[in-house]
């Protein structure tokens, strides 16, 4: 009952405060003397319900006589919902579980929803509503991606994710290592990570051996960098890091210094939908609009710090075709002297503008790259 009952806890805070369900849900079990599996099952249930929300009020809406029940109610019942529906667990467990978690008042209503639930087949009115995305963010992927894939890739990303660790116990989606790669960053060479906050690629460019100088403009998340490269880099690793925080648009870097530069852009961060479960709530279609212009900015002024023979490397977090399509194209159009590289590996599909990780076929984040070379001398 305690891990249901927490499980509520942490669902109206997200519900009803705007927490971040990744950043609230490990902070508070590291509090808990909860075992493993039950920490897992914690997190399996807010990540769920939050990801599976427009799903899951469907199927307890047709039996609500008055969808307008408290907040309480409403996380219990697609709590419960959650449970039959994505987990299987059997009804009298997950109905009972349930409603052991919610004060006494709610309880007979709980109960007689989730019975029915539990008895009912979901046969669902639409495609957006089973895979429970905004109806804007299924336009989007559809037109970006064609109905199929983008059927796929949802699908991928309502299950969670799978971790991957680095070799030095970072914790890294490998769609990200796979960005790391793709600088191509070789040992001693100068890496300016001009978006580098938390540090993940910045790391991993310094456990190759590079000297990376990462910038960020945000101070607070800067210091994570520096956090996160004294956790992981020890003595004996060749490379460094080195932390600035400032914008990438007025970096007080000597101009044309670094064999690679790599902007890991702002973004819609609609590719790691599975690692941030309310994040598809959250993000506005405008958003994409409003970044765009800034996401050429900074890859226009990165250029400016790459050295002769040195090597640009553009990548987003997300799959929409215009926040890597349009950068790209705006770069290209002023500098027509850059030679484009191809797709880094084979894990990268064909992208307007680029290469693209689609999660249904890679077991990753979506993520978006270009990458260039700029004449040498
Ligand atoms: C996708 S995240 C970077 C993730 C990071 N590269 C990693 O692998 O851990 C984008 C970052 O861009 C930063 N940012 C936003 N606007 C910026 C600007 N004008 N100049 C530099 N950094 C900026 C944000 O603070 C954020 O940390």
């Amino acid at each position: 009952m305690a891990v249901r009952r927490l499980a509520l806890e942490l669902l109206l805070r997200v519900d009803e405060q705007g927490a971040y369900a990744n950043l609230v849900v490990p902070a508070r079990l590291t509090g808990t003397d909860m075992s493993g599996p039950d920490r897992a099952l914690v997190t399996s249930l807010v990540y769920g319900t939050t990801r599976m929300r427009r799903a899951l009020d469907f199927l307890v809406d047709r039996f609500l006589h008055d969808p307008e029940v408290e907040p309480p109610v409403r996380a219990a019942l697609r709590m419960g919902a959650f449970q039959l529906q994505e987990l299987k667990t059997p009804p009298h467990a997950a109905v009972s579980t349930t409603v052991g978690a919610v004060p006494k008042r709610a309880r007979g209503l709980v109960n007689a929803v989730l019975r029915k639930v539990a008895g009912a087949e979901a046969s669902w009115p639409d495609e957006v509503t089973r895979l429970s995305v905004p109806d804007w963010l299924h336009d989007q992927l559809t037109a970006d991606l064609g109905a199929e894939r983008a059927t796929a890739v949802f699908e991928t990303m309502n299950r969670p994710p799978t971790v991957t660790e680095r070799p030095d116990g970072y914790i890294q989606d490998r769609g990200s290592q796979l960005v790391v790669d793709a600088v191509d960053a070789q040992p001693g060479q100068r890496v300016l990570d001009m978006c580098a906050a938390p540090g993940g690629k910045s790391t991993g460019l310094a456990a190759i051996g590079a000297r990376v100088v990462a910038s960020d403009l945000s101070l607070t998340r800067s210091r994570l960098v520096a956090v996160n490269a004294r956790a992981v880099l020890d003595a004996d690793t060749p490379g460094r890091v080195h932390v600035v925080a400032g914008d990438g648009l007025r970096l007080p870097l000597r101009p044309g210094t670094f064999d690679r530069v790599l902007v890991d852009a702002p973004c819609s961060g609609l590719g790691s939908l599975r690692r941030r479960p309310d994040a598809r709530w959250r993000i506005d279609e405008a958003a994409i609009e409003r970044l765009v212009p800034l996401q050429a900015a900074l890859l226009e002024s990165a250029m400016a710090q790459v050295a002769p023979g040195g090597m640009l490397v553009y990548s987003v977090c997300t799959l929409t075709n215009a926040e890597l399509a349009a950068p790209v194209a705006q770069l290209l159009h002023t500098h027509p002297g850059i030679e484009t590289l191809g797709a880094p590996s084979d894990e990268w599909e064909t992208a307007p503008g680029g290469y693209r990780l689609l999660p249904d076929r890679t077991d990753t984040d979506g993520m978006g790259i270009a990458r260039f070379r700029l004449p040498a001398g």
